[in-house]
């Protein structure tokens, strides 16, 4: 397999292939994930409540995300790395967001990064480009503004909304980002954006319709159980094969099973005489 970048998903609108993508933030992780033939893997900053426990994604630092990027960096051989720029990072000023994606490049070692925002960010967008990072685009539901949302909820279920979402995706083509994350919209909205860029849509609770998928990893393993959105499928249960692992250490620890011989280190006979 070749490396994946941005050029590889847009080829892939053209040829009508999906294009798949899961979330990661370790090194471990993202070596199973790229080796398991996924086209894309997104450190995001979803890291902040998946991961450091908080209960939005707003406290997430830039110093965060380089150090999880890195991680995932060297883990992943074929995937295309997209680093997420964290809240404040970037809707500042033009300098900020230059500077920041330049650091998920060069620190990181990222392929791409990802924003959040539509119309507001364009600007930042084309400077990011211009210095010839790729950039995703990311619309719906950000996370980012929950705070203006009044909480995760859908978008683009009125009329205005969904007008406004659809002009924010043309608007982010023509700023010059590689591909765009729909999350949280209804899923025949999503199916109009598709439609309606030549870049393709990457869906998280966006529906069928979407170019391309991503899930949040702990989610679709069920490592991460504080709440489930609706549009997470679980593949499997693995927060309970670890906790049942970790219930039977504990009891073959307390017990003497283990550290068994198998699992010990041997010294000479002679040795020991002499020691005892
Ligand atoms: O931070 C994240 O994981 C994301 C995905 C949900 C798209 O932005």
């Amino acid at each position: 397999m070749t490396k994946n970048r941005a050029l590889t998903f847009m080829d892939a609108k053209q040829k009508n292939v999906k294009i798949t993508m899961l979330t990661a933030y370790d090194y471990s992780m993202a070596k199973l994930i790229d080796e398991s033939g996924i086209d894309g893997i997104l450190v995001g900053d979803s890291l902040g409540m998946v991961c450091l426990g908080y209960k939005d994604t707003l406290s997430v630092t830039m110093e965060d995300m380089i150090h999880h990027v890195k991680a995932v960096s060297r883990g992943v051989k074929n995937a295309l790395v997209v680093g997420d720029m964290p809240f404040m990072s970037y809707q500042n000023s033009i300098y900020d967001a230059v500077k920041n994606a330049g650091r998920l490049i060069q620190e990181g070692h990222a392929d791409a990064v990802k924003l959040e925002g539509g119309s507001s960010v364009c600007e930042q967008v084309k400077a990011i480009v211009k210095a010839q990072i790729p950039v995703m685009g990311h619309i719906g539901l950000t996370p980012q503004s929950v705070n203006v949302f009044g909480g995760f909820k859908v978008q683009g279920k009125n009329e205005m909304n969904a007008r406004k979402i659809i002009e924010d995706a043309k608007k982010l083509e023509d700023a010059g980002v590689f591909s765009i994350v729909l999350e949280g919209i209804p899923y025949k909205l999503a199916g109009i954006i598709t439609k309606s860029v030549s870049v393709p849509t990457i869906g998280i609770g966006a529906g069928k319709y979407c170019d391309g998928q991503i899930l949040v990893y702990k989610d679709m393993l069920q490592l991460f159980s504080d709440f489930k959105p609706k549009f997470v499928k679980y593949y499997a249960n693995v927060g309970h094969v670890v906790k049942g692992a970790f219930e039977n250490y504990i009891e073959e620890v307390k017990s003497g099973v283990f550290p068994d011989e198998a699992h010990s280190f041997k010294m000479d006979d002679s040795i020991l005489d002499k020691l005892n």
